[in-house]
């Protein structure tokens, strides 16, 4: 029997459609229920939509609708926006289900058998948007209004004074302590714990769960007058997609849930203290595990409709499409792969646009686009577009493969989402390495057919183990990079699957490669500069806790002699120059990315190449020389602080040298395989 894996999210209020901070928590259950498939697991990945909320009947009736066409209508964007980021979940679950009222009714009426659940008066402040009662301690008098703790710009709280249903959490407390204390995994990360432990060490208050305006929502059992509280009902959702109250076997199944992954909003009061007593007061077995995740900030502050500041990621996925020339499925993956590479995620960060665009070149476009770019391009130059026969003398990135392969597998159990990614980026950088050690080009020349086919089926293999591990995270791009791989077919055949120890030796040789085209096509310097102008600006300052790459800029500095102006010519009488005038020119190793021709233009040559740690664009007379494929993947030497020039509207950063005589111009290379951006003395 393969082991079983029940994960869900929170369930969304309709009254609002999905954003960048929503999408989180559900492309983070995403990744992790892909992973668990992957290891051959049986898993539940529930996800849904809350919608017997008070809120979500005002936003009905501010739209001039009722209440049920109103979540129809919302229910079904939801379900639009998942697939469209690619979310494969397993159940969807809707509150307005009558399966669910039913599992509300009961789960209530067990709580008032067991005597949890009494009648009293209540008073209290109650905030629509957070749809949560504060006391007055919590939320002050201040010019004659409360205002919520959560976020003063919510509207002011209401009194609310009736006889309602309460339950009685206060005799939860110690039972609690103890149960989050045995099991230390049960909460996490340890220090949102050790907030769980402060609050109920304040002592928990009874809760009122009821509303006496009969409306919209699930009626009290047996008393029609009353409607169920929202968070009463809604944490229910956990147990009604799995056949409470009516399905035994498949509760037996599924329940506990292995884990609840939640906002940090929603992970003291609720998830983590409502929700456990709920079930011990129904006798039920806790969640094995609740993980709760930090905030993307927009401008600095919480995302919200209420401030104005949301971004939409399908929205963002746009506009990455649109600078990049990217397939609009694969920036929807680049978007996914930066939410969750930019910042760990238990803590909060900013969301920053113009990180966004500097994680796609650099991690995406050049290192993952190059690593597989450069071995497919020089295997279907020299191997006729077939996988080459492997050598037993590679084994560099067969082990590091091996040992990553292990480490990641760690890290995603322990939803590390970062850090799983942090370990696949340094094993790309470690094929792009070996390729600049191996210098595949240069054996090439020098006709060492096999130690050629064994460098690159090493490398291939290598990207290969990548696409495994970075599947979860976008599942597209992952598929893509197969497909060049010519796996295609096998795909259908054998499921992705994570074995506890890679495959190596996957690729059959003689089998055929597909013609690399770029997955994630780089954006040029200057579009991305447009693309800037007028956003993230100063006022998205990177909050405190913000990962260190969103604080970075997005363009390195420009070299100071770059930007100063023309030497101008050389003294004409005397053209000796002192050694400290050579100083001057900044000669460096560059590779070189991409080159393409540029239209009508015979001589020239549209390069992107790499100075290590950074990119240039560079224009070059060479297009009588060297056909642009010939050019991808080699070394030359440049001038790196030449002065940008602009030439038929694209700018030269630099210029390549070559000599020249007898109408043969020959672009100087190193003799040696040196890093792109060694400097040349
Ligand atoms: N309906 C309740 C959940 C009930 S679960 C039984 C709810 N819904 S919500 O739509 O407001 O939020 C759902 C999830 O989105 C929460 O996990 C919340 O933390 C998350 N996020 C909302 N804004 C967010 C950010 N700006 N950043 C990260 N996640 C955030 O609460």
């Amino acid at each position: 029997m393969s082991k079983r894996y029940y994960l869900t999210t929170p369930i969304y209020y309709v009254n609002d459609i999905p954003h960048i901070g929503t999408s989180y928590t559900t492309v983070a259950a995403d990744i992790l229920a892909r992973f668990h498939r992957m290891r051959g697991e049986e898993v539940l990945f529930a996800t849904g939509t809350d919608e017997n909320a008070p809120k979500v009947a005002q936003a009905a009736t501010a739209r001039g609708l009722e209440p049920l066409p109103f979540v129809d209508g919302m229910a079904e964007r939801f379900q639009q926006a998942w697939a469209q980021l690619n979310v494969e979940y397993d159940v969807f679950i809707r509150t307005t289900e009558p399966r669910h009222a039913r599992a509300v009714q009961a789960f209530f009426a067990t709580l008032q058998e067991r005597g949890d659940i009494y009648q009293g008066p209540y008073e209290g402040w109650y905030c629509m948007s957070c749809e949560t009662f504060f006391t007055e301690e919590e939320a002050p008098e201040q010019n004659g209004e409360r205002r919520c703790p959560n976020e003063p710009l919510h509207a002011p709280l209401k009194l609310v004074r009736e006889t309602n249903y309460f339950f009685a959490l206060s005799r939860y407390g110690d039972r609690l302590r103890e149960h989050i204390e045995a099991h230390p995994e049960f909460l996490q990360p340890e220090f949102r714990r050790n907030e769980v432990l402060q609050f109920i060490q304040q002592g928990l208050r009874d809760v009122c769960i009821t509303r006496g305006a009969a409306g919209w929502g699930v009626s009290a059992p047996g008393d029609p007058s009353q409607v169920v509280y929202v968070w009463f009902d809604a944490l229910i959702n956990y147990l009604t997609l799995v056949g409470y109250p009516d399905d035994a076997e498949m509760l037996a199944k599924w329940w506990p849930a292995d884990l609840h992954l939640v906002g940090k909003d929603i992970y003291v009061r609720f998830h983590c203290t409502l929700w456990p007593a709920m079930l011990m007061a129904a006798g039920l077995p806790l969640p094995k595990q609740v993980l709760g995740h930090g905030f993307w900030m927009s401008e600095g502050r919480k995302m919200s409709k209420t401030i104005g500041n949301i971004i939409e990621p399908l929205r963002l996925a746009e506009w990455l499409a649109e600078l990049s020339g990217a397939r609009g499925e694969i920036a929807v993956d680049a978007v996914r792969y930066f939410l969750f590479r930019e910042m760990p995620f238990g803590e909060d960060g900013n969301f920053a646009r113009q990180s966004l665009l500097q994680r796609f070149n650099s991690d995406l476009a050049n290192d993952l686009g190059n690593a597989l770019n450069r071995s497919l391009s020089l295997a279907l130059q020299n191997f006729g577009g077939v996988v080459p026969p492997p050598t037993d003398a590679e084994t560099r990135l067969r082990d590091l493969g091996r040992e990553t392969h292990v480490r990641l597998t760690g890290l995603l159990e322990r939803v590390d989402f970062q850090g799983a990614l942090a370990a696949a980026w340094e094993y790309v950088a470690a094929i792009n390495k070996y390729l600049d050690d191996r210098a595949p080009w240069a054996l090439a020349k020098q006709g060492k057919t096999e130690e050629l086919g064994g460098v690159l089926y090493h490398a291939l293999e290598a990207v290969r183990l990548v696409s495994l591990w970075v599947y979860p995270y976008m599942p597209r791009a992952a598929a893509e990079i197969q497909r060049q791989l010519g796996l295609e077919t096998r795909l259908g055949e054998e499921p992705w699957t994570w074995q506890d120890e890679p495959a190596w030796g996957y690729l059959e040789p003689g089998a055929k490669l597909e013609a690399p085209s770029p997955i994630f096509p780089r954006i040029e310097r200057k579009t991305m500069q447009e693309a800037l102008k007028n956003i993230d600006q100063p006022a998205a300052a990177p909050s405190p806790d913000a990962s260190p790459a969103a604080a970075t800029p997005a363009f390195p500095p420009a070299p100071a002699a770059a930007v100063g102006a023309d030497p101008g010519p050389a003294d004409a009488e005397d053209t000796t120059i002192t050694i400290d005038d050579f100083a001057k020119v900044e000669l460096r190793v560059a590779e070189v990315l991409s080159a393409e021709r540029v239209p009508k233009a015979d001589k020239l040559l549209h390069l992107r190449v790499s100075l290590g740690d950074e990119e240039r664009t560079v224009l070059a007379g060479m297009a009588e020389y060297y056909e642009p494929e010939a050019l991808v993947g080699r070394k030359v030497i440049m001038v790196a602080n030449l002065a940008p020039r602009k030439m038929r509207g694209l700018l030269s950063q630099g210029m390549l040298l070559a000599a020249e005589a007898g109408g043969v111009v020959s672009l100087l290379q190193p003799d040696q395989d040196l890093p792109a951006g060694a400097r040349i003395r």
